[in-house]
């Protein structure tokens, strides 16, 4: 048995309120504490989404009520609350600007808007933006013009990655997180099944050895469509050796766990998003386990960096225990998440949690979470 610090995952999609049906703040928490995260903050796409006092209550109100580990919620940044959003800031993980194609309306186009984000939110506090590629470079303009700490969601890119590896060299406040899914593509079976219509596509495949470990990275390329929507899109191989090449530059590993349900990705229509809090570590273990990763490599991305980002107070008497060679294939059908699927299913990892304790108490132990819904805290409570 290995004792890590309870994990802490800067970006996640809880969907309540408004998409319950794919997740809650009962059934997310669950999947974060059986995933070894004791705090997850909550990304503001919800519907409606959290940008104002009464929208940021709503989340509160229900996170409050139902969630099992410890939390706190990000504020979005619209056309017209920039005074609003600044003002509620102490309650908040952060500011989240979205500036690409993503999933929900919070999408800022206009440059003039996010100028009076930078200018107004208060200085010291990050603000989070989703932006690939010439967008990032952009908002790495602002950050430098303005003087102030950036956070850049989910890199994906190998230009992304060099052109934030220069900009800390030039001091700019800026840090990185990057999710699993770019690191360590899903499993080519699963995404045969999302390629497909009708028959078989939804038959448990055989369980594989880690692609995610071969040469060409599974050979999925950017992959499109179906099952395999996710923003930003599925890399390449080379960007993905980029970013194992630039371990140095990323500050955190974040699993962008954003659930929907297979009939969804399945339909005309399917939205962006995987799940991701209860595989991250796992693959995670898997990559210290081939030798690409140490434990150190992972308290460093999964705790000590995000801490220290988002201002997050420690957690007392709070770790998780796992073991670090458990040998275990991944199946939706022992997860917690609502959305039931996982794009690694089948996928046979190294590495389990086996106990959490938060804050003195045990919440989850051997596939059972214990905690109950409502004792999981806002962090950023006052
Ligand atoms: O794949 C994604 N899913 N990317 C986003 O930017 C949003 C997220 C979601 O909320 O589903
Ligand atoms: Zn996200």
């Amino acid at each position: 048995m290995i004792q890590l610090p309870g994990l802490i995952d800067p970006h996640v999609h809880m969907r309540e309120p408004g998409g319950e049906h794919k997740e809650d703040w009962d059934s997310g928490t669950a999947a974060a504490l059986a995933g070894g995260f004791t705090l997850v903050l909550a990304m503001p796409n919800t519907k409606p989404p959290v940008t104002d006092a009464a929208s940021l209550e709503l989340a509160l109100s229900a996170a409050r009520g139902k969630a099992r580990c410890d939390y706190a919620q990000f504020l979005g940044a619209g056309p017209d609350n920039a005074n609003a959003a600044a003002a509620l800031a102490g309650r908040a993980a952060g500011l989240k600007m979205y500036l690409d194609q993503t999933y929900g309306p919070l999408r800022l186009d206009d440059m003039t808007l996010w100028m009076q984000h930078f200018e107004r939110w208060p200085a010291e506090m990050p603000i989070v933006a989703h932006a690939e590629s010439r967008s990032m470079a952009a908002v790495l303009l602002l950050a430098q013009l303005f003087d102030r700490p950036v956070h850049i969601a989910h890199v994906s890119l190998r230009e992304e990655i060099l052109l934030i590896r220069k900009a800390k060299e030039r001091g700019l406040k800026v840090t990185c997180e990057v999710a699993p899914h770019h690191l360590l593509p899903p499993s080519p079976y699963f995404a045969e099944m999302g390629r497909g219509q009708g028959e078989g596509q939804n038959q448990i495949p055989p369980p594989v050895s880690s692609p995610i470990f071969s040469e060409n990275g599974g050979g999925l390329g950017r992959g499109r469509g179906g099952r395999l929507e996710v923003r930003p899109r599925l890399n390449t191989p080379e960007d993905r050796q980029a970013l194992w090449e630039a371990l140095d530059v990323i500050d955190c590993f974040a699993t962008d766990h954003a659930p929907h349900t297979l009939a969804e990705k399945d339909g005309p229509n399917p939205p962006p998003g995987f799940p991701g809090l209860e595989t991250t570590l796992p693959l995670l273990l898997s990559a210290v386990h081939a030798g690409r990763l140490t434990l150190d490599d992972i308290i460093l991305r999964c705790h000590t960096n995000p801490r220290r980002i988002f201002n997050l107070p420690e957690q007392p008497d709070t770790w998780i225990e796992i073991d670090a060679d458990a040998e275990w294939t991944i199946r939706a059908a022992n997860s917690f998440t609502r959305c039931g699927w996982t794009p690694y299913e089948g996928m046979t990892v190294r590495g389990r949690v086996e106990r959490v304790v938060l804050r003195g108490k045990e919440a989850y132990r051997d596939g059972k979470v214990t905690a109950e819904p409502g004792t999981g805290r806002n962090v950023k409570a006052f």
